[in-house]
């Protein structure tokens, strides 16, 4: 569970975002700004490279320390960088985390999302003691909702307030993915 480390099922590979990908990064998000602004609060109109450099920077050192892991999804046929993908902040003591999605505008529609977050969890159960994936959107978010009814992640009802986007304060449906999901046994 290195920096070296690339997981795929043959459709999309998920690996570690590179310095190199900072260029094809902030394209796809400058691509995407308009569907990403409603519901990633790092989003925003003005999103520089810079950004994009310092996200990669940020992201490579935590997951040394192994307390973030945030992949590049990327098509297995051609290369092209699709999105991104993560899991984030695992707790300490209850050993859950985050686990994030968005996708390009252009690749949007294929499926991608769903795949990147089945790779993710699975590496998350499998290597990093994770007993526990939460996927959490902004109630409206039906694109995301969509994903996570597709994965087969468990649904957990609506939390209130749960979500801050920007200055907006929204309430968020719950689901969750665990080990058994994946034909795998939680351990500690
Ligand atoms: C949510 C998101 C990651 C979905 O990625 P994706 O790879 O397109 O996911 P899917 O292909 O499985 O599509 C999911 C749903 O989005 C909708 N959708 C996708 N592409 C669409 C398009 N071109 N036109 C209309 N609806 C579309 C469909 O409802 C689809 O569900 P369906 O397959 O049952 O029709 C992507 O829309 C995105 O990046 N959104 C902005 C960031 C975000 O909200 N991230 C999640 C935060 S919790």
């Amino acid at each position: 569970m290195d920096l070296s480390t690339e997981l795929t099922d043959d459709v999309i590979v998920l690996r570690p975002f590179r310095m190199d990908d900072s260029k094809k990064l902030y394209g796809a998000i400058f691509e995407s700004l308009a569907e990403l602004k409603p519901w990633m609060s790092w989003a925003h109109d003005g999103y520089t490279q810079n950004e994009s450099d310092g996200f990669i920077r940020i992201t490579r050192a935590r997951w040394e320390e192994k307390t973030l892991f945030a992949f590049a999804i990327i098509d297995a046929g051609n290369g092209d960088l699709l999105g991104g993908c993560g899991l984030s902040y695992k707790h300490p003591v209850y050993h859950f985390c985050n686990l994030g999605y968005w996708v390009r505008t252009t690749k949007q529609g294929n499926g991608f999302a769903g795949r990147a977050a089945k790779l993710a969890a699975r590496f998350g159960f499998e290597k990093t003691g994770l007993i526990r994936a939460e996927i959490v959107m902004a109630v409206g978010n039906e694109k995301s909702r969509r994903v996570a009814e597709k994965i087969g992640a468990h649904y957990e009802g609506i939390l209130r307030n749960r979500m801050v986007v920007g200055k907006a304060i929204y309430d968020a449906h719950m689901y969750s993915l665990l080990p058994s999901d994946f034909g795998l046994v939680a351990e500690l």
